[in-house]
């Protein structure tokens, strides 16, 4: 009687226990991991944004109007200055004048902003258009309108003369039609900003902003600014809806960002300093940017990090580590001696600076700058996880003394923080060697890889990280890409990356790079994602990254492809999303014939009968053109499957076959 009832008693706790975890699963959408894999990092593959080739203004920053705050200058381009990419006009045979001012900015921050002097507005009878005297801004090669759509204006106006004055504030194509148009008027002689909603009435490529003072007067005008209405999830200073999405469809676990060589910056003042880069936008400082253009900053940290939570990705800023880019000056052509360390008077300030971004992402809206960040609309922290310390530093004791000073401060303050170190900017080499001993010697958790070769390389050095100790700092490769937008270089990387699935349990992320590039306006030849003004070509290389970074998992399983093992270029792995419990294989075969592998699934009990493959096949030379983007583009089909069978996987290809599992 009482053995029964201790069973009993035994019963009804397995059955609450099991209930309870069957809730556990059902409330944490975690399904049970298969048994005998191997624990992988679940941030494997992310994104890495830097503003190179035009990425952030002109590109990913939605904004149309450029240089809307008269800072471009001529140490960024000789033929730059205030004025770059406005136009003065008079139609009707008006007249006035223009000029740049400095002596009352709307923020010291943002010191230039031009005078309008408008002294008649013609009314001849014979003139049949709108008179008037003002500026024109052709954006970014021309602003791309479409009917039907709003855009919403805005200025920063002073009265300098007594009167309030009008203006005409239109989108125009180039024949000087009017697309859109709404009247603005002025009303103080103070700074003050004004807002229009223009709408489309017809769609244009080429457009021109058009600001036209209808009466005589003089007004001071800055942070002259267009965006679509439509940005990325509605975003007020938002990102190109296009564009973001690309990059949401990627479904990366982090993105790291600002850069790059734009982080370390060309010498001292030219650092990436992440409070000059949050706050209204007329109170942010432009610069240079090391790849020879401008930075508005419009894209700033705010903005960043909002976007990663909007697509679910872990934020990873990248700080200097309080020395300037070894190539400063150009000095890559005498072997990089650039680099300029902060004075040791400066260092404290410099860590405060860096201890602030932890506060500003993760402090309560009470404390000093989350409250900055409250201010800006996101009271909620934003759970800032990592914080990379440098970029690819030559390895000087000027870099380790700043570096070990940065990364102790932090790990005291913030011990919750995974610090990302640096290893120099090859695959190996003496600054690759220094940047990890003096990482394992501070025991940074973990530390940034980069490497730009050929594809050759990616096939024969599969088993690199194999051999890593695993009570060591972890791997970060935050730039790697094999020189080429082709079909086989993207099937080189995608072979590679089976092997940092494999590896996951000492390689915690990767990223390509770089990842946007603007047609015409590249300083780096291989990129992830090209794009214009209005159409974007995604290469193989984004296809591959998205295929692997959607179908990440987080335990790895060895034994489950066999392939022929003498074959480097065919490689495969296999994985299991423990959220959604799938699954999930990866072939990669970089021949220019077919390949036969085997599958064997019988250790995941009952596998579904059908499954969803993709396949990213092709002639090994294809890559996708402005003309046709679609040249190379992957394959989705439902397949069926039994416990075990053969694949033939197609000549140069990826494919990727997700498996849901019938026994959860
Ligand atoms: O990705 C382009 C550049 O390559 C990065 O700015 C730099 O970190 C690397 O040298």
């Amino acid at each position: 009687m009482e053995k029964t009832s201790k069973l009993n008693k035994f019963k009804l706790f397995d059955t609450i226990v099991i209930a309870g975890l069957c809730l556990l699963f059902s409330v944490t959408g975690a399904a049970q991991p298969a048994k005998g894999g191997k624990k992988i990092s679940s941030d494997l593959f992310g994104l890495f944004f830097e503003d190179i080739n035009y990425s952030a203004d002109g590109g990913l920053y939605a904004e149309l109007v450029q240089n809307r705050s008269f800072e471009y200058n001529p140490t960024e381009r000789t033929e730059w200055n205030p004025f770059s990419y406005w136009e003065y006009i008079a139609p009707g045979f008006s007249y006035g004048r223009i000029s740049v001012e400095t002596s009352a900015p709307v923020h010291p921050a943002n010191k230039h902003y031009v005078v309008l002097d408008v002294e008649f507005i013609g009314n001849y009878p014979q003139f049949k258009g709108e008179a008037g005297v003002g500026i024109k801004n052709s954006g970014f090669d021309g602003m791309v309108i479409r009917s039907g759509e709003k855009y919403n204006f805005s200025l920063f106006a002073r009265q300098l003369s007594n009167t309030p004055m009008t203006l005409l504030v239109s989108l125009q194509n180039r024949k000087g039609e009017v697309l859109a148009k709404s009247t603005i008027s002025t009303s103080s002689n103070d700074w003050q900003k004004y807002t229009a909603t223009l709408t489309a009435t017809a769609s244009n490529d080429t457009a021109s902003l058009v600001i036209l003072a209808k009466t005589s007067g003089q007004l001071a005008m800055d942070v002259i600014s267009l965006f679509p209405e439509k940005t990325f999830k509605n975003r007020p200073n938002g990102m190109r809806a296009d564009l973001a999405q690309m990059l949401a469809d990627v479904k990366p676990r982090f993105i790291r960002f600002p850069g790059g060589c734009l982080v370390h910056g060309d010498g001292l003042g030219n650092m990436y300093r992440w409070k000059n880069t949050i706050g209204p936008v007329q109170e942010r400082k432009e610069q240079r940017n090391i790849w020879g253009y401008h930075q508005s900053a419009g894209l700033g940290y705010f903005e960043f990090f909002q976007f990663c939570e909007d697509i679910g990705a872990k934020p990873l800023p990248v700080l200097p580590a309080a020395v300037s880019c070894q190539n400063s000056g150009g000095t890559w052509q005498i072997g990089g001696t650039g680099q300029r360390a902060l004075p040791m008077a400066e260092m404290p300030e410099y860590i405060q600076e860096v201890l602030d971004l932890i506060e500003w992402a993760n402090g309560p809206a009470t404390s000093i700058w989350g409250a900055k960040r409250a201010e800006a609309g996101h009271p909620a922290p934003f759970n800032l996880q990592y914080v990379g310390i440098g970029n690819e530093d030559k390895m000087t004791p000027e870099f380790e003394e700043r570096f070990s000073m940065i990364s102790k401060a932090v790990k005291e303050k913030h011990p919750e923080i995974t610090i990302v170190g640096t290893a120099g900017p090859f695959h190996s080499g003496e600054d690759f060697d220094k940047g990890w001993k003096i990482a394992n010697d501070l025991k940074i958790p973990v530390v940034d890889e980069h490497y730009y070769t050929d594809p050759k390389w990616f096939i024969d050095n599969q088993h690199r990280y194999d051999s890593y100790k695993r009570n060591a700092g972890e791997v970060y490769l935050g730039e790697y890409a094999s020189w080429g937008n082709k079909l086989r270089n993207a099937i080189a990387e995608a072979a590679y990356m089976t092997s940092l699935e494999r590896n996951g349990d000492v390689v915690r992320m990767a990223s390509y790079a770089p990842l946007l590039a603007k047609k015409n306006f590249t300083q780096w030849k291989t990129d992830m994602i090209f794009f214009d003004n209005t159409v974007i070509c995604p290469t193989p290389n984004y296809y591959v990254q998205k295929m692997f970074s959607a179908n990440q998992g987080d335990y790895y399983f060895d034994k489950v492809i066999a392939k022929d093992e003498k074959d480097a270029n065919l490689a495969a792995s296999c994985v299991q999303d423990s959220k959604t419990g799938d699954i999930i294989l990866k072939l990669v075969n970089y021949n220019e014939s077919a390949k036969p592998v085997k599958v064997d699934l019988s250790r995941f009990g009952k596998i579904a009968a059908e499954a969803e493959q993709t396949v990213l096949a092709g002639s090994p030379d294809a890559e996708n053109t402005f003309e046709n983007t679609r040249i190379v583009v992957p394959a989705s089909s439902v397949v069926k499957i039994g416990k075990t069978f053969d694949y033939s996987a197609p000549a140069m290809s990826l494919t990727v076959i997700r498996l849901k599992r019938n026994n959860m």
